[in-house]
């Protein structure tokens, strides 16, 4: 039989608040960006179909609140999720930091099978911010090796940059691991 030519995909963005879960999405799916804050409450979704090989993919890419006030996300939200892109700021330490708890959360409300093997991927993001840089290229390969070799995307949602990249690999690893 031949294999389904579409797939709709389930993609959850974690990370905390203000590193630009918001933005990138804007980015990847409008070409906008905005200085302007607005926290995110709850959590909303947008899609965007892209083709890979003869496949019409359509990702549905969840943003999620970083603060804690706004999050009201049950267990079955996060089920059938085909991968959890997990977001810091380069220029934020404690957005680094907090890299473990997301991951933990992520993996007790998702309950995937095999947790090792579920598909994560890490943005580090604001990489257009220069010398105000607080964590390194080398920490955050270190940390994505430390949880089996988890793919890793320095990106900019105000200049665009990597965005694309890292959101192909994002929609490549879901399918494989659909
Ligand atoms: P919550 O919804 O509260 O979880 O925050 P969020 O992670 O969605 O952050 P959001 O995308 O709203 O961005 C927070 C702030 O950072 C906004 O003022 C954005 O304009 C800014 N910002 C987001 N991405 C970038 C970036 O790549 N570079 C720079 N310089 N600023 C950014
Ligand atoms: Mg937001």
């Amino acid at each position: 039989m031949n294999k389904p030519r579409r797939a709709l995909l389930k993609v959850i963005v974690l990370g905390d608040s203000g590193v630009g879960k918001t933005s990138l999405m804007n980015q990847y799916v409008y070409k906008k960006f905005t200085q302007h804050y607005k926290a995110t409450i709850g959590a909303d979704f947008v899609t965007k179909e892209l083709q890979i090989d003869d496949k019409l993919v359509t990702l549905q890419i969840w943003d999620t609140a970083g603060q804690e006030r706004f999050q009201s996300l049950g267990s079955a939200f996060y089920r059938g999720a085909d991968c959890c892109v997990l977001v810091y700021d380069v220029n934020v330490q404690k957005s680094f930091e907090t890299l473990n708890n997301w991951h933990e959360e992520f993996v007790k409300q998702a309950d995937p099978v095999d947790p090792d093997a579920f598909p994560f991927i890490l943005f580090g993001n604001k990489i257009d911010g220069g010398s105000s840089r607080m964590v390194s290229e080398k920490k955050a390969r270190e940390w994505c090796a430390s949880r089996g070799d988890i793919p890793h995307f320095e990106t900019s949602a105000k200049e665009g940059y990597n965005v694309n990249e890292a959101f192909l690999c994002v929609a490549k690893m879901a399918l494989e691991g659909e």
